[in-house]
């Protein structure tokens, strides 16, 4: 095993959240072949659990996108949704990400941090907003919705940021139905999603992560 090949690391620090259907990303092997302390090698490592609330999958794929590009940046990750994280142990960082519904995150998103508001005070917490169905997410900032606002200060978070959404032509049930016939598509930007990422990094080494 190379020093940054870390999965199966990362799979026993992270039992205690893990469950089937949790994707363990890795830090990218070409991009880090050496890593730093306090990234993939060693006692520093810091290790993101990436939660989503999604109804139709858009929300899990760009959680997958947050995991890759924290993976590229050598933090390894567990990807999962929010509804089958039981407890937050060996989490060194928490990023939430919820679908939007009439202005409302995915119940699951919303639950998750209620459910461990206690904890998520006590660590670096970002939350993710998807997402509005043209390119105004990759255009400027798009603040919390309400609700959203009142998780953020719930969660103690440090930080907030809406991408784009997805909606696929063939959407199911009303009125996503309705929708899809004038509004489907695809705003996910994995490309903004490693800006973002290159933003937070700075604050999930052990040094700056308080
Ligand atoms: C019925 C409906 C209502 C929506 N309401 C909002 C909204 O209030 N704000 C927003 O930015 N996007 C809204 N969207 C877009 C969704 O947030 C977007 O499709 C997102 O990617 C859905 O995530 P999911 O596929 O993980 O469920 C709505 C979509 C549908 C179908």
């Amino acid at each position: 095993m190379s020093h940054c090949d870390n999965r199966s690391t990362v799979s026993s620090a992270l039992r205690a959240v893990l469950v089937a259907g949790a994707a363990v990303r890795g830090p990218h092997p070409a991009r880090h072949p050496a890593p730093d302390q306090g990234r993939c090698g060693g006692l520093g490592v810091t290790r993101v659990l990436v939660a989503y609330g999604s109804k139709r999958r858009g929300t899990a794929g760009l959680a997958t996108m947050i995991g890759d590009a924290l993976a590229e940046a050598g933090y390894p990750s567990v990807v999962m949704p929010a509804r089958d994280v039981r407890e937050l142990v060996g989490v060194d960082a928490v990023i939430v990400a919820g679908a939007l519904y009439a202005n409302r995150w995915h119940r699951d998103a919303r639950r998750f941090v209620r459910r461990h508001a206690t904890r998520l005070r006590g660590l670096p917490v970002w939350l993710v907003s998807s997402g509005p169905l043209d390119d105004s997410a990759s255009l400027g900032d798009i603040p919390p919705t309400k609700q959203v606002a009142k998780l953020v200060e719930r969660a103690g978070a440090r930080g907030h940021i809406t991408f784009g959404g997805a909606l696929a032509a063939d959407a199911k049930g009303f009125p996503a139905s309705a929708m899809a016939k004038t509004k489907s598509g695809d705003w996910r930007d994995a490309e903004q999603v490693r800006r973002w990422v290159a933003t937070i990094v700075p604050q999930l080494s052990p040094a700056g992560g308080s």
